[in-house]
């Protein structure tokens, strides 16, 4: 599948983008492993959540779909109700299914395989190895090249340990932590920089023993084993209120939501309203960058949903400067940079990235990617092993900083959607190619596009 946008009308309405997919995933695992009985509202309808699904179906939780409405129900079989699969789990393109999964497979009386596509089984995975198996875990690559498929056999026990992560990764912490709840002891994780902390809020709504421990560097937690994880009782009282039953409900997805906010900012006349988005403090690092560029972004209606900040986002066309973005910041927009790179390229003076190196091992090397895209719509860019430098060219622009042109997405969906919002700021049609991955973060890209006025088409390759 291939995306043509024309450059045409600005941006304009209220829109709401796809599910957030990392909570999607977390709510998907833990309902499946406490117990009692876990609604979930507006969960991703993501290919990558749906193998998660998927996953834990064969594993034997129920997991029922109401008909056409966004609510799913799980009944939770326990940490220790799973059942062994009948072959091996194949979670698509998702790294953090596997990644996350493999934390629970490890604790399983019983063996288990772990797969994926193409990119997936290319992605690192001695990140997880390496710990677990410190932990008693007898996991290892099936090839040895410390990429999946990620061969699992039983082990006697599990033992906490302190981890530090060699590099920030929420996978690798979840991971840790999931592995945790079935350890001896207690398990706790270190990050060089905070990390998305959508696993700790949801293993405290399960009322597990999750902690955080102030030392001032803000990002060590921990867990202990030898708990459980309680959702709710399943009675109900047929009122339809969810008594007895946890109820989680999903914000929209900060990371799709960056697409439009980036759109809005670049396109000129543009003013869009982007409803119930996540805006966890360790997400939000894309509106704090934004903003620093010159974006004129504003949060309305804050509130707190299912123990998660949300907010309905004002986003409206900007002049943009260029700025440097260090490590830290990075780690707060790990899945945002591509987007980010876009409005890069319209600011005014260039843009530094660094200590971006984790994008190499995404769902594509995600700096190569958005370093030959860029320069096929014109742009002048370097690429640093751990980042990159956009020569912007928002100064005297006329229509739009990028040219037309055919950009590869390599499959990865926020490469593919990144440069379609591009196409919105061009003088002539973009083509993206290999879209279809599009589907696996946000199957609605394309309509939710059009409803806020960009002109895309959909085409074979
Ligand atoms: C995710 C964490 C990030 C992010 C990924 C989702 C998660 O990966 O890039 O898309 O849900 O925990 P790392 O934490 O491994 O960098």
């Amino acid at each position: 599948m291939r995306l043509t946008v024309t450059p045409g009308a600005p941006l304009r309405g209220a829109i709401r983008v796809a599910a957030d997919k990392s909570i999607s995933h977390r709510a998907v695992i833990f309902a499946s492993i406490a117990a009692g009985v876990t609604r979930l509202r507006n969960l991703s309808r993501g290919a990558d959540v749906r193998a998660t699904v998927e996953a834990f179906r064969a594993m034997g939780v129920r997991i029922d779909e109401a008909g056409g409405d966004a609510e799913v129900k799980i009944r939770g079989v326990g940490l220790h109700g799973l059942r062994q699969p009948p072959g091996a789990i194949d979670l698509g393109n998702s790294g953090t299914a596997l990644r996350l999964l493999a934390g629970v497979l490890c604790a399983q009386p019983w063996p288990s395989k772990l797969t994926g596509d193409e990119s997936l089984n290319a992605r690192p995975m001695a990140r997880i190895i390496a710990p677990l198996t410190q932990m008693g875990a007898r996991i290892a690559s099936e090839s040895g090249d410390g990429c999946p498929p990620l061969v699992i056999a039983p082990a006697p026990r599990l033992r906490g340990i302190d981890y530090a992560l060699p590099v920030p990764s929420a996978q690798v912490k979840s991971a840790l932590l999931l592995a945790g709840l079935y350890a001896d002891g207690a398990t706790t994780v270190t990050a060089p920089a905070a990390t998305r902390d959508h696993t700790e809020r949801m293993l405290a709504a399960f009322g597990a023993p999750v902690f955080a421990d102030g030392d001032g560097d803000g990002d060590r937690v921990g867990v202990r084993g030898g708990g459980e994880l309680r959702a709710g009782d399943g009675a109900g009282d047929g009122d339809g209120d969810g008594d007895g039953e946890l109820v989680l409900e999903v914000p929209a997805d900060l990371s799709a939501a960056a697409f439009f906010l980036v759109a809005a900012t670049v396109i000129d006349g543009s003013e869009i309203q982007l409803r119930g988005v996540g805006v966890n403090p360790t997400r939000s690092g894309i509106l704090s960058i934004l903003r620093r560029m010159g974006a004129g972004l504003e949060l309305r209606a804050e509130r707190v949903v299912s123990g998660e900040p949300v907010a309905d986002i004002h986003a409206r066309a900007a002049k943009l400067r260029g700025i440097d973005i260090g490590a830290d910041e990075v780690a707060l927009a790990i899945d945002e940079i591509p987007a980010l790179a876009v409005a890069a390229a319209c600011a005014e003076g260039s843009t530094t990235i660094r200590g971006a190196a984790e994008l190499r091992v995404k769902e594509s090397d995600r700096l190569s990617a958005v370093a030959a895209g860029l320069t096929a719509l014109g742009i002048a860019v370097e690429e640093h092993p751990d980042g990159l430098t956009i020569h912007g060219r928002g100064e005297g622009r006329g229509r739009g900083p990028f040219r037309g042109g055919i950009i590869d997405s390599r499959g990865d969906h926020r490469i593919a959607m990144a440069f379609a919002v591009a196409g919105g700021a061009a003088t002539g049609a973009v083509t993206v190619r290999d879209c279809a991955n599009i589907g696996t973060s946000f199957p609605g890209f394309c309509q939710t596009a059009r409803a806020a006025g960009l002109a895309v088409q959909v085409g074979d390759e």
